[in-house]
């Protein structure tokens, strides 16, 4: 198009960029890429290659190396034999090499920016506007956290070696957010990019190098899934790190369990767009562009659920298409688009048999009048309109240019439309009233919202999901606290488990008796008998017959579920209610406390000092958590824009609670008071052998003003438990004490709905010692971190 003719159409003419330095960095190694381990180029032993493809025209652009299980194994030895020194560098020597990578990144952002572009198909405008300036930014950010490492992070200490797996969508990006915080921390990493998307994986090694950046932090093995599944079953990881989709996370959470590997996860999303009847429509209209066809809607957290007060709907979506209409998709590289490439052709057929199946379903499909390059991956932006809650597409992860709307008409149901999905990445909120958006804002069951904004990312504000979106977060403090650990786990002896009915080496059966001496279950504030009928004997430490208690099955766990979930006041109560509640039990247990210790000294054998021991160091306890109540506070951010992230500690809701078998009462009270002084209510399982102090306990609660269902009490054994509170979609988390076998039991029980865990990974603490039993990393477990992203001004 000549000027003249743009001049009398007033269209935008092309605004190419220059891929010549990528085109060069690509001939500089002959379009062949090996993999980059220990600090060197390195062959792969399989001698198997897969090409590079760029989507938007179909060139060939490399050919890329599928690591073998024995380069991942090379890649592993490399990470692990640097790891120590790196670590010993310390905060400051790590800072300043993280301070050099963002300086290299920053002086060939150009040339990461085209890569990018010509490797995924995203345009030029977003990698070079968004991708790789805070690519940069993730890099600064960090060397600050590696600088304050000591001061702000005492007693912890690196994971080890991190294995890290990472997705097509944001290539350098996500391998920012990855290694950035791990290596300032003093880990070393083995990271897989996608196969999709591998090049600026593969410059970034060669920046690392030129930084003078020390063999063996950072290495990248290339290949698909495979070479995944080998980074996530390698026995000398300690944690493994991934983003993607949730099938693949499910997977790694199963092949994970039992091994001591910590994880976090960052999977796919259903993220509403919830616009109301007072909100700036025009400002909303562009938001959901930058929600849903920002990087092609290939975004874990687009706003692909578009909710609109039904007031405003019609008009709302004939803005929309009008808007849809101007939309420009073209050449990646190309600076006056908006929409590239499709990353690769089984992406566009999964779009386009989701789109299908829309149709089939009896939704309204809408789509501009242009056509789409033929040539390429493109496909072109999609409006859905008479959508049903509960079909596929309003259900499930479409990862494309695809948005699905619905109406809602109070806000109470946009909370309910919002929620009605098993994702929980992020959401947008758009209403000129920020009371009635803040109002909103903490009802959504998601780990991120923007208030009248959207896709907003920033170093220093955590992101990640709830529910089967994952778990973990990644950027800021928390992010940080994902690849640290205290130092005294690496201390921490094996967890025996005390074999059931040793102490008494008698018969499984009560005597007979007249008396009912059947310690009952606590369910929602009363006392209750078991489903089953059944109970289980209870013996003293010298093998005496001392009572019986109830053997809680399936639907006891489910009346108590349920108890909590009823509970909600308590999640909404102040934090110096719970306060106050916490102190007050802890004086109730103080006025019995001879009668608490009588009774462990009878069911352990404990001496009469340890016994009296364990009940004042519970009473302590319980005293921690009335002070920390009110004091594990949420923060605010101060990313680089005229607004605030408001980063709130919210309580997690129903958590189960599986007890040791060591100091029954005192291991209770460690797990118990951190959960529900955060707000969430609690399902305990007692020890099987001492279940008593439990059962003893729930006078205690009675008089201490516990609202019914904040903390239930379910008796019987462990082992009949753990399943049925893993597998209830409404435990939101469950915390396990016990022997490695029962900890993998829990880790994958928990794979149906991608539920948090906690446990001990085999390892036994002491609950006498503050460092190991209570404060922050408690607390941390028993919350989770959702930014609101608030911007302000006119
Ligand atoms: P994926 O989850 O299969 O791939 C992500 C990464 O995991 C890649 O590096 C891949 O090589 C690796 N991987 C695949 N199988 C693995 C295994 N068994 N063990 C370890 N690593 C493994 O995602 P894919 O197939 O590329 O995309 C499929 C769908 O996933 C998309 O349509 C989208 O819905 C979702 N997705 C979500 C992302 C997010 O950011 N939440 C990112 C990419 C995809």
């Amino acid at each position: 198009m000549s000027i003249a003719e743009i001049f009398d159409s007033m269209e935008y003419g092309p605004a190419p960029e220059s891929d010549a330095n990528a085109r060069q960095w690509l001939q500089h190694h002959e379009g062949t890429f090996d993999l980059f381990i220990n600090g060197s180029w390195t062959k792969g032993t399989a001698n198997t290659r897969f090409a590079s493809i760029n989507p938007a025209n179909g060139e060939t652009l490399a050919q890329i190396t599928q690591a073998s299980a024995e380069d991942v194994e090379a890649a592993v030895s490399a990470a692990r034999k640097a790891q120590g020194k790196w670590e010993k560098l310390g905060g400051y020597g790590r800072a300043r090499h993280l301070y050099a990578l963002a300086r290299i990144l920053q002086r060939n952002a150009r040339l990461l920016a085209v890569l990018e572009s010509l490797d995924n198909g995203k345009p030029v405008r977003e990698t070079r506007d968004i991708d790789i300036p805070l690519v940069a930014r993730h890099f600064y950010h960090h060397a600050g956290w590696a600088q304050l490492q000591e001061s702000q992070f005492p007693n912890h200490e690196a994971m080890g070696v991190i294995g890290q797996i990472i997705p097509w969508n944001f290539p350098l990006l996500m391998l920012a957010w990855k290694i950035a915080p791990a290596i300032a921390a003093g880990n070393t990493v083995v990271l897989k990019p996608a196969e999709f998307t591998s090049l600026t994986a593969l410059c970034f090694a060669e920046l690392c190098k030129q930084a003078g950046l020390p063999d063996g932090v950072v290495n990248i093995v290339t290949g698909d899934g495979r070479t995944g599944e080998q980074i996530v079953g390698h026995p000398d990881i300690n944690k493994i790190a991934f983003t993607g989709s949730t099938e693949v996370g499910r997977r790694i959470r199963e092949a994970t369990a039992g091994t001591g590997k910590h994880l976090t996860l960052e999977l796919g999303g259903k993220s509403p767009f919830i616009v109301f009847d007072d909100a700036d429509i025009d400002s909303a209209v562009e938001g959901v562009v930058d929600a849903i066809w920002f990087n092609q809607g290939q975004v874990c957290c687009a706003g692909s659920r578009l909710l609109v007060q039904e007031g405003i709907a019609e008009k709302f979506y004939r803005k929309l298409r009008a808007r849809m209409e101007n939309l420009r998709l073209g050449d990646p590289l190309d600076k006056c688009i908006d929409m590239g490439a499709i990353v690769a052709p089984v992406q566009l057929q999964t779009i386009e048999a989701l789109v299908k199946k829309g149709c089939d379903e009896g939704a309204d499909m809408w789509q501009p009048s242009w056509t789409v390059p033929k040539d390429g991956c493109f496909y072109p932006p999609t409006l859905f309109t008479n959508v049903a809650p509960a079909t596929t597409i309003a259900q499930e992860e479409i990862f494309g240019p695809v948005v699905v709307a619905m109406t809602f008409r109070t806000p109470g149901e946009a909370v309910q439309l919002a929620n009605n999905t098993r994702y929980g990445l992020a959401a947008s909120v758009w209403s000129e009233n920020i009371n009635l958006a803040l109002d909103i804002a903490p009802k959504l069951d998601c780990g991120v919202v923007w208030v009248n904004s959207t896709n907003q990312f920033d170093a220093a504000c955590g992101f990640g999901g709830n529910r089967e979106s994952g778990y973990g977060r990644e950027g800021g403090i928390e992010g940080m606290q994902e690849v640290l650990k205290p130092k005294f786990l690496s201390k921490l002896q094996a967890y025996k488990e005390t074999p059931s009915q040793k102490q008494s080496g008698k018969s499984a059966l009560a005597p007979v008796s007249t008396v009912d001496r059947t310690a009952k279950m606590y369910i929602g504030g009363k006392q209750s008998r078991p489903d089953s009928g059944y109970s289980l004997p209870v013996f003293s430490a010298k093998g005496d017959f001392i009572a019986e208690i109830g053997e809680g099955n399936r639907k006891d766990i489910r009346n108590a579920v349920e108890a909590a979930r009823k509970a909600t006041a308590w999640t909404n109560t102040t934090a110096h209610n719970r306060a106050q509640v916490l102190y007050y039990l802890a004086e109730n247990l103080d006025i019995r406390r001879q009668e608490f210790a009588d009774r462990l000294s009878q069911m352990t054998g404990a001496s009469a000092k340890d016994a009296q021991n364990e009940v004042a160091v519970a009473v302590r306890r319980l005293f921690t958590y009335g002070a920390w109540a009110d004091k594990y506070e949420s923060r605010v951010h101060n990313p680089p824009m005229r607004g605030v992230t408001l980063a709130m500690k919210e309580a997690i809701g129903t958590i189960g609670v599986i007890c040791p078998d060591e100091n029954p009462l005192l291991g209770m009270i460690s797990l118990a008071a951190p959960a529900i002084a955060m707000g969430n209510r609690v399902i305990v399982v007692p020890s099987e052998m001492h279940s008593l102090s439990a059962t003893d306990f729930y006078q205690v609660l009675e008089t201490s003003d516990v609202p019914a269902g904040v903390f239930n009490i379910v008796t019987g054994r462990k082992s009949d438990l753990v399943k049925p509170l893993a597998s209830h979609d409404d435990v939101k988390s469950l915390w396990y004490v016990g022997s490695a076998e029962g900890c993998a039991l829990v880790e994958k029980s928990s794979c149906g709905n991608m539920k948090r865990t906690w446990t001990n990974h085999g390892l036994k603490r002491d609950w006498f010692v503050p460092e190991q039993a209570e404060g922050e990393e408690f607390l941390q477990h028993a919350t989770q971190i959702k930014n609101i992203w608030i911007p302000y001004g006119e």
